[in-house]
């Protein structure tokens, strides 16, 4: 086994068996691991382009009735305080991502599944559809609910759905989530987005307790059988409040780091023309790590828009970038990492995931 041959099978289409996808993510830091990029990102300049797709992301709300044992913000982190940003301004800070010309918003949230959450996400949504004539694109990021939950937010006008798998072996899931979350409930509910007709993104999380790199090659190929359009992928960062925390008393940095950017790098070589974003906790692990996922392969950032005064009670890990800056501010740092990277930030525009018209047109 070695990188020439399997990369030259990923070029020609054909999927590596797990050992060899295993044999990447384990690549140690040197000429290899730097040609994995490379080929990467050579991938994403033949698919995508050298283009960054923007979407801002507002954390309406972090009530949750979940319990997921490594985030921050779970049902049973007394610690929190909670809060909802009002529709009002939720619709007002959209406004504000078109003005700065982010093209699209994300709306994420913990997760409810009660009537009013539900009809305020459809009043939102429909609101921000109006208010922008149309020109934002609405990414959610809500959670599991019912399919007529989905197909009610898709025709108030969102059109794209995040929805992390977080594990795709059910053992591990089963390891990181209280006995009453179900895996499976989580798989059908990709399928019910993407019959209702959403772009739909999933992901996981890379370097968690219990995780191997045999899971992780597992994870990259349920991307590939469940058809997605996005990827939301990011390195597991310790919250000390949270039940996990005590699994892993060695917590590296720069392993998870690396782990998350040949992640990325490998995610782009197979899916090829799927959006991929370059996450926050890259950044949370590395003032250039957001550069160093576009460089590996990523081609959507999101930049936080949420009110800075919102920001600290939206903490799912430590060490959360941001939480003291404002939006411009913001957006000043990433124009800098796209220069930096020789990338092109396209602006006012939805910058959808191509795999989703080929899929239809497929
Ligand atoms: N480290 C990294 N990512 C986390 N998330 C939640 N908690 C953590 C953590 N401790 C991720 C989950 C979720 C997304 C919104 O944030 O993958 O889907
Ligand atoms: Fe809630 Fe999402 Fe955190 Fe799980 S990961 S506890 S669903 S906010």
């Amino acid at each position: 086994m070695n990188l020439s041959s399997i990369l030259e099978k990923m070029e020609q289409g054909i999927t590596p068996d797990i050992p060899e996808l295993v044999y990447l993510l384990e690549l140690p830091d040197g000429m290899e691991k730097d040609q994995l990029f490379a080929a990467a990102y050579q991938t994403k300049l033949k698919y995508v382009g050298n283009k960054i797709h923007l979407r801002g992301i507002i954390e309406f709300s972090n009530i949750c009735t979940k319990n997921c044992c490594y985030c921050g913000i779970r049902r049973d982190n007394h610690k929190v305080s909670r809060y909802q940003i009002p529709e009002d301004d939720i619709v007002t800070q959209a406004m504000a991502a078109d003005q700065m010309g982010l093209g699209s918003v994300v709306l994420q949230s913990g997760e409810r599944s009660d009537e009013a959450f539900i009809a305020l996400i459809e009043r939102a949504v429909r609101r921000i559809k109006q208010e922008s004539n149309g020109r934002l694109g609405i990414t959610l990021s809500t959670g599991e609910q019912s399919g007529e939950t989905y197909q009610r937010w898709f025709e108030a006008g969102a059109h794209r759905f995040l929805l992390r798998i977080e594990a795709s072996v059910p053992e591990l899931y089963a390891k990181i989530h209280p006995p009453d979350h179900s895996w499976e409930k989580r798989k059908n509910c990709l399928k019910l987005l993407s019959e209702a007709g959403y772009q739909t993104g999933t992901g996981v999380m890379l370097g968690l307790p219990f995780q191997t790199m045999e899971h992780i090659a597992k994870d990259l190929l349920f991307y590939q059988e469940m058809n997605v359009d996005m990827i939301g992928m990011g390195p597991y960062i310790i919250h000390k409040d949270t039940p996990l925390a005590k699994e892993m008393p060695d917590f590296d940095p720069e392993r998870q780091l690396q782990l998350g950017l040949k992640a990325i790098a490998i995610t782009r070589l197979l899916l090829k023309n799927v959006n991929i974003a370059s996450t926050t906790a890259l950044q949370a692990l590395h003032p250039q790590g957001r550069k160093y996922g576009l460089l590996a392969g990523a081609n959507v950032i999101m930049p936080n828009i949420t009110e800075s005064c919102r920001r600290a009670g939206y903490l799912l890990y430590q060490g959360k970038p941001g939480v003291n800056d404002d939006s411009a501010a913001g957006l000043e740092q990433l124009k800098r990492e796209a220069a930096e990277a020789g990338e092109v930030i396209q602006w006012n525009e939805w910058g959808d995931s191509p795999h989703y018209f080929a899929r239809r047109q497929g």
